[in-house]
């Protein structure tokens, strides 16, 4: 049960936030999209493009199951791992379910300059992702056993947050 999961919209900084506990923390860290990148040989753009959403999503929910293996790591969830509520059941039987919150501004901000998010390609608007946003509430919602909240804070003083919430 001493696993970490952490989830919430792209550009929340999870991957960035699971650095940081590894560094001060000494935990180990498991990206999803990295991982899942490695095992196909192929960039998540690529795998969207050429074999569709769902076969990435079969993917997710596969790794999801893998991890059921490792103690003591930090996940950093893609972001619409938590669209399946078989992914959130796997996720709490290793470990915390940390939701990290942020406004539609703040990813605008952090996702504008990258084009590895096929989901927002050509949607880079405050509009458009807080539309999607809120089609997804619910879900990051209920699967959250934590929330922190990132917006103008520093990435050491989140990552306390979540640290010290998941093992108090
Ligand atoms: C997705 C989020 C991405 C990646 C894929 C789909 C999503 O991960 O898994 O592009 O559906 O929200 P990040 O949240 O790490 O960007």
């Amino acid at each position: 049960m001493s696993n970490i999961f952490l989830i919430g919209f792209m550009g929340t900084g999870k991957s960035t936030i699971a650095e940081t506990l590894k560094r001060k923390y000494d935990m180990q860290i498991v990206d999803m999209d990295a991982e899942i990148e490695k095992e196909q040989k192929m960039v998540i753009s690529d795998i969207f493009a050429t074999k569709g959403e769902e076969y990435f999503r079969d993917l997710e929910t596969q790794l999801i199951k893998d991890l059921q293996k490792k103690d003591n790591v930090v996940v950093s969830c893609g972001g619409g791992a938590v669209l399946r509520d078989e992914n959130v059941t796997e996720m709490r039987k290793s470990g915390k379910v940390v939701l990290l919150n942020a406004t539609p501004e703040t990813i605008l901000q952090r996702v504008k300059n990258s084009h590895n998010r096929p989901l927002l390609e050509g949607n880079k608007n405050v509009d458009f992702i807080r539309e999607l946003m809120s089609k997804r509430e619910d879900k990051y919602n209920a699967a959250a056993e934590i929330t922190v909240s990132v917006d103008n804070r520093d990435v050491d003083e989140i990552a306390d947050e979540v640290y010290r919430k998941v093992f108090k």
